[in-house]
């Protein structure tokens, strides 16, 4: 390459900067490697502040009945079974740890009367599990990991945007990528690169989900040849925003209703009891947005096409102490004060339970130097995370992929990149440029977040998925005529253009895998096949790219234990 390019080296790639990613790259760093984070945005902006109500541990703070053995047990059966049981007996059994550890790098938390960590309620939990600090947990992990990471002292290339894994033969060797703000082009060598891109939730148009979650690491990995697993389980959060529009999709914290908020329809009936009548709104996510979504569906929805959700029956400085940026959020946002009347609330995309396919010990995917971890993989979850799994999922996994990334960079020399690859990756960035009067990247995004939304939301069903394919094909041919104009100066324009292959790609896996899973299962509710399948209940669809096409197989689930089966036996007829 011969100096044409700015290149870099480092043992270990991780790409993310969220609480995976942070929590990699302090490990990474801890067992000695020279770590570099690369973000496409600025250092800290992370989908994990989203996880506004807890980080789920079993610490046994509040409820001392609590154990992992009852964490593992309601995360797979969360998750219906399809989890991998090994990554959740191990998110179990490490969470705790991490979070104590978490606090000694002096994360703040709400606490008891007795001075320990305060946990708080959420859906499918049993016990009070949540370690929380108001309704800003996440904010705080970000704040606490990436204190301690830039302490210890790793590489950080913010606004810096990969768009291609690079490989030496068959092992990872580095990646590609481009400063967002003047479009030049950048060349990483490493020996181990760890995916934390988090998740794909600007495919649809109602989000949680920030700019950045175009589904990146899940493309990438699928472009170089891993294998991605359970696509087709997206969690759409059941309380997003609803009005005014422009605010649509914003995060409305589980915590809400872990501190006791209830869910209402516009005839005032507490619609969760023909639901969940045990759970109520403490039930599971799938469970609670498909009551909304129905609710509004049949007409009983409010004004704005939503359900209400209320805390003002608890005293006002009680819930602004619990609540503060829900406070906040819908006074400044929707001139609505939650300590006197409801919020209007409905489903938003909010997580993707599928992604890379990884090994549980390691986060390992299946191409020698890989690494994923956090949203971007898969397995944990199974088909549908209980609230605050992810935050400890991101320290739990996080630590391990970067373990596990060293480990891998000891044992390896530096790769070579040859130069055709990294030629290719510029041309396929470049091409935009070249072409005159083609598609516009906006127009062909909002047309994929209209198809995702319409069909391939909360319900599926066999017609509505083959009209995805056949639209998500169109979008595809469509995606090779994007033509911007500009230069390479900060155009987000020619962002676009590359985030949404990723997406495209990324959508089509979803839909793919909806089409062929011919059963309902968490996430996944296939109106044609609305019952739990004994036979589906044993298989994860694996997708992968086999020399351009997307081929989608089966693989089996792997068995449990005989002790651990025992634990989860009160869902076996689902399994
Ligand atoms: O509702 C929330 O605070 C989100 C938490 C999560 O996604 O884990």
């Amino acid at each position: 390459m011969n100096g044409k390019y700015e290149t870099h080296e480092h043992d270990v790639l991780i790409i993310g900067a969220g609480g995976a990613g942070l929590r990699a790259a302090i490990e990474a760093l801890t067992q000695g490697a020279r770590v570099a984070v690369v973000c496409k945005s600025l250092l800290g902006k992370a989908h994990t502040v989203m996880a506004e109500g807890g980080i789920a541990a079993a610490m046994a703070n509040v409820d001392q009945a609590d154990n992992w053995r009852v964490h593992f047990r309601d995360t797979m059966r969360g998750g219906k079974l399809l989890n991998n049981w090994r990554m959740a007996q191990i998110h179990a059994q490490e969470a705790s740890d991490r979070v104590r550890e978490l606090e000694q790098w002096g994360a703040l938390f709400d606490r008891t009367e007795d001075g320990r960590i305060l946990q708080r309620a959420f859906g499918g939990h049993t016990f009070k599990r949540l370690c929380h600090v108001g309704d800003r947990t996440g904010l705080e992990m970000i704040r606490t990991l990436q204190d301690r990471g830039v302490q210890m002292g790793f590489d950080v290339y913010m606004e810096c945007a990969v768009t291609r894994l690079l490989k030496d033969g068959e092992r990872i060797a580095g990646a590609f990528a481009y400063w967002r703000e003047n479009g030049r082009f950048v060349v990483f060598k490493a020996k181990s690169v760890v995916l934390a891109t988090g998740g794909i939730g600007k495919a649809w148009p109602i989000t949680s989900n920030s700019w950045e979650y175009t589904g990146d690491g899940m493309a990438l990995a699928y472009e170089a040849g891993a294998d991605l697993m359970d696509m087709e389980f997206v969690q759409f959060h059941p309380t997003g925003m609803v009005w005014p529009p422009g605010v649509q999709g914003i995060l409305v914290t589980e915590a809400v209703r872990g501190e006791g908020g209830t869910l209402r329809n516009r005839s005032g009936e507490r619609f969760m009891e023909r639901y969940d009548p045990r759970k109520m709104e403490l039930s599971t996510r799938d469970v609670v947005a498909r009551a909304i979504y129905t609710e509004v569906k049949e007409g009983r929805g409010t004004e704005h096409g939503g359900a209400f959700l209320d805390i003002s029956h608890k005293p006002p400085e009680y819930v602004k102490r619990k609540l503060p940026s829900m406070y906040h959020q819908f006074l400044e946002l929707a001139d609505v004060d939650i300590t006197k009347g409801p919020m209007e609330v409905g489903p938003t995309c909010h997580y993707m339970m599928g992604g890379v396919k990884v090994e549980a010990e390691t986060a390992a995917a299946s191409v020698a130097g890989l690494f994923a971890a956090g949203e971007a993989a898969a397995g944990l979850h199974g088909s549908n995370r209980l609230g605050g799994n992810s935050l400890s999922d991101l320290l739990v996994f996080g630590r391990i992929a970067g373990l596990a990334a060293t480990e891998h960079a000891k044992k390896t020399a530096m790769p070579t990149i040859d130069a055709g690859q990294v030629e290719a990756a510029e041309r396929e960035m470049l091409a935009p440029f070249e072409r005159k009067g083609g598609e516009s990247p906006y127009t062909v995004h909002a047309d994929l977040q209209d198809t995702m939304q319409k069909l391939v939301g909360i319900f599926r069903t066999e017609d509505d998925l083959r009209s995805a394919m056949t639209q998500i094909a169109k979008l595809k041919e469509r995606s090779q005529r994007l033509a911007v104009s500009g230069s390479r100066m900060f155009n987000p324009g020619w962002h676009l253009s590359r985030d949404l292959q990723a997406m495209l790609t990324v959508s089509e896996a979803v839909t793919r895998s909806a089409l062929a899973r011919r059963e309902s299962r968490g996430a996944h509710s296939r109106i044609d096949y609305p019952n739990l399948d004994a036979a589906w209940g044993k298989q994860h669809n694996l997708i992968a790219n086999r020399s351009g096409n997307m081929e989608l197989r089966q693989t089996p689930v792997i068995d449990m234990p005989e002790e651990l089966k025992l634990l989860v036996a009160e869902e076996k007829g689902a399994a």
